[in-house]
């Protein structure tokens, strides 16, 4: 028997994530013999392959028409922890074209509606092609998703120093280099209780070794565990001393 999943949506909208989902494991497939893309293993490649521009610039060439969406089991979950939380303020780093953001913004909905808490969720995307593509989506979602989501275009390390609310959640869906210093970002904001979620921390733990060891430091204030999900996913409950 197959799993039961949490989403409530619209059928149009359930059927676009369920395409959308498609496209990005087809194009991971195509990338990466793994079947799955992590940052610092294409990073690797495109040094070792020696070509004469940064390879950071390579990289996000290279990246720049490519789904990498959160897994779908990874996105329902984090529907389900957002709506148990209560959560209704929440950083998505990065965004690409949208697809975690719109269980995000679903759940976001729902969560406002029960507790009558106001919310947003601050979506962030350096590359405009990207976020104007996640932005037709949203469109085409409607406006239960559309108006639930500040997409913030930019270098998220710029977009997200100011005008942050109380953060409940942080999502790390970004290349892993950037994920400490994105988390050093939003920290003053975190709320008590708030949770990070990071993801492909198993697999991609070479790339996370400074967030993981900044994590799981002693006296961090968090409280750290790796979900059994496909290639890890790390969630991180904040609880200052
Ligand atoms: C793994 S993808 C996000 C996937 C998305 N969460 C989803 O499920 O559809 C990471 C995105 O972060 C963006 N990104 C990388 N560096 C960034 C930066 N400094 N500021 C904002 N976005 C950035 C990339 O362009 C890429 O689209």
């Amino acid at each position: 028997m197959s799993s039961p999943s949490p989403i409530s949506a619209a059928p149009h909208i359930l059927q676009l994530l369920s395409e959308l989902h498609q496209i990005s494991l087809d194009q991971e497939a195509g990338i990466s013999k793994k079947g799955k893309v992590f940052s610092s293993d294409v990073l690797g490649d495109l040094q070792i392959k020696g070509s004469n521009s940064n390879p950071k610039d390579d990289f996000d060439r290279l990246m720049l028409d490519k789904f990498i969406a959160l897994d779908e089991d990874k996105c329902q979950f984090t529907y389900q922890l957002v709506n148990a939380m209560g959560a209704t303020n929440i950083v998505e780093a990065g965004t690409s074209f949208g697809v975690s953001t719109i269980y995000l913004a679903l759940a976001v909905s729902k969560t406002k509606a029960a507790t009558g808490k106001s919310g947003v969720v601050i979506a962030t995307e350096k590359e405009t092609e990207k976020a104007a593509i996640a932005r037709k989506y949203w469109a085409q979602c409607g406006p239960e998703v559309e108006k639930e989501i500040d997409l913030r275009e930019g270098d998220l390390l710029e977009t997200l120093k100011s005008d942050l609310p109380e953060v409940d959640l942080l999502l790390l869906d970004i290349w892993s280099a950037l994920s400490l210093p994105t988390l050093k970002t939003v920290l003053p904001r975190l709320r008590p209780g708030a949770v990070i979620l990071t993801d492909n921390t198993i697999s991609g733990a070479k790339g996370y070794a400074d967030l993981l060891a900044y994590l799981r430091a002693p006296g961090s204030g968090f409280q750290n565990m790796t979900l059994p999900f496909t290639n890890g996913f790390e969630m991180s409950v904040y609880r200052p001393q």
